[in-house]
């Protein structure tokens, strides 16, 4: 028996949290209890070094050391929390997963791709998920969106900087149209009724049929 793993992606301010709130209640109202995790984090491991990756005072820290920071908190989830859950014919819901290593460090922060996506594979053991649901926003409004006050080390980084990241989800989407689904920013629901009819297909193929 197999799951269905689905991720979500998107720059930040994307609104993720929402949608994913939404689609785990509607999944609930069908009868199926999802498996909801963010990264990084969702193991005691991995909310350790979440800890260390959102921390203002870490202002310096090398992209390579924050590589594979992000790389270790997955490596944890994935082999422990995310592939069990599978097995045992789980919908797995995540908040961001590898991909975001590849926008984020990839074409944010300009490290080699191919080298990035060597270290995915090689902490996810090649886990890919069923499908990817990419909330694509300007990085102007979705920053905006997050309170500067609140901004985490990440946030705090230029416009520059998160409209690479956009760029580069929006190719690795195109480069790959049967996993990804690209959702632009709308009202939330008519961004909900993209993203039933996006995961439609392969939530049926577990038999879940969603109510729109
Ligand atoms: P989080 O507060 O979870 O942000 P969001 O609500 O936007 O998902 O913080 C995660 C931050 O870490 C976010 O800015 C994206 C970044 N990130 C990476 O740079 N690389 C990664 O591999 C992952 C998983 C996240």
């Amino acid at each position: 028996m197999s799951g269905v793993f689905i991720t979500f992606e998107g720059g930040d301010g994307s609104g993720k949290t929402t949608q994913i709130l939404r689609l785990a209640s509607a999944l609930r109202e069908v009868g199926c209890e999802p498996l909801l995790l963010r990264e990084p984090g969702g193991t005691v491991v991995g909310e350790g070094v979440r800890d260390i990756l959102l921390d203002p005072r870490h202002e310096g820290l090398d992209p390579v050391a924050e590589t594979l920071l992000f790389a270790a908190s997955r490596a944890q989830l994935s082999a422990t929390v995310i592939k069990p859950a599978l097995d045992a014919g789980r919908v797995v819901i995540c908040d961001r997963y590898a991909d975001s290593t590849v926008a984020y460090q990839g074409y944010g922060r300009g490290l080699d791709l191919d080298t990035v996506r060597g270290v995915n594979a090689w902490a996810t053991r090649g886990l890919v998920p069923d499908c990817t649901i990419l909330l694509d926003v300007d990085p102007a409004e979705g920053i905006a969106a997050a309170t500067p006050a609140e901004a985490d080390r990440l946030e705090r980084e230029e416009i520059a900087f998160h409209a690479r990241i956009r760029a580069g989800y929006l190719q690795m989407a195109q480069a790959e149209p049967e996993r990804w689904t690209v959702i632009k920013r709308d009202r939330a629901d008519v961004v909900w009724a993209a993203l039933v009819a996006a995961l439609a297909p392969v939530l049926e193929r577990a038999g879940i049929r969603l109510e729109a």
